[in-house]
C-alpha cells in the first residue's frame, strides 16, 4: 500500500469516478465541527488524496490546513483544482508513517480511509507514533475506516476492518464520540465504514 505508483495510477483517473470519492465531506466537517476546530488552529488531513475536504476548511476560515499524501498525482489534482488559494496550504508528498511533523504541532489530525491500509502491527505502530507526535495534548483525531462489517479490499488491496473501540485503543487516543455510515461509491456499491473522534490525553482534553 506504501507504493505511491499505485496511487497515480489510480489518480491519473478522474477524481469522481475513484470508489471513495465523495462530493461533500459533510461527515468530516460535522465531526471536526464537533472536535472545536476553529481558524488558527492547525489540522492535518493525512492520506488527503484529491479530497474535497481542503477546499472545504479553507472556505470556512480554518486552517492553516496541511494535506500529506503519498501519491503526488493526488495532491496536484487538488493544487490545480483550488488554484491561488493552493498557496494556503502545506504540501506533503510521502508516506504518513515516516513522517516527522514538529511535535505538538496540529490541534486535529482527520484521516479517511487511510490507516485501514496497514495491516501490519509494525505499520499501524508507526502511524500511531506520528499521529501522537504531531497532535497537541487534549488534540484530536477524526478517523474513518472500513467497519468490521465493510469490505475487506479498498482499491484493490487488503484493508483491516475496525471497530470504533479498538480503533482507538490501537491508536492509544479516548474515544469521545463514534459513528457509522455507508458510502455509495460512483458504481452504487455500498461500503460500511466508521468515524471515530477520539483525543489525546492532555492539558485540553
Ligand atoms: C482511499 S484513498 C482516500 C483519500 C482521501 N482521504 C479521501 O477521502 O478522498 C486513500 C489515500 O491514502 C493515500 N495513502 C495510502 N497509503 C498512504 C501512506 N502510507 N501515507 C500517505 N498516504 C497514503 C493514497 O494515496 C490515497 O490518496
Amino acid at each position: 500500500m506504501s507504493d505511491p505508483g499505485h496511487w497515480d495510477r489510480a489518480y491519473a483517473r478522474s477524481a469522481e469516478a475513484l470508489s471513495w470519492f465523495e462530493a461533500d465531506p459533510v461527515r468530516s466537517l460535522a465531526l471536526l465541527d464537533r472536535a472545536g476546530l476553529r481558524p488558527g488552529q492547525a489540522v492535518v488531513d493525512v492520506g488527503g488524496g484529491a479530497s474535497l475536504l481542503v477546499d472545504a476548511l479553507l472556505a470556512r476560515g480554518l486552517g492553516p490546513v496541511t494535506v500529506l499524501d503519498l501519491s503526488p498525482v493526488a495532491l496536484a489534482t487538488s493544487q490545480s483544482r483550488l488554484g491561488p488559494l493552493a498557496e494556503r496550504v502545506d504540501w506533503i508528498a510521502g508516506d504518513v508513517t515516516a513522517w516527522r511533523p514538529e511535535p505538538g504541532g496540529y490541534a486535529l489530525w482527520h484521516d479517511r480511509a487511510v490507516f485501514h491500509f496497514l495491516t501490519t502491527a509494525a505499520g499501524q505502530a508507526a502511524y500511531a507514533a506520528v499521529l501522537h507526535r504531531a497532535l497537541a495534548p487534549g488534540g484530536a483525531a477524526v478517523v474513518a475506516t472500513f467497519a468490521p462489517d465493510g469490505p475487506e479490499r479498498c482499491s484493490g488491496l487488503p484493508v483491516q476492518r475496525w471497530s470504533s473501540e479498538d480503533l482507538a485503543q490501537a491508536l492509544g487516543l479516548r474515544l469521545d464520540h463514534a459513528e457509522r455510515f455507508v458510502h455509495v461509491t460512483p458504481s452504487g456499491n455500498e461500503q460500511r465504514f466508521q468515524m471515530a473522534l477520539m483525543r489525546k490525553e492532555g492539558e485540553d482534553g
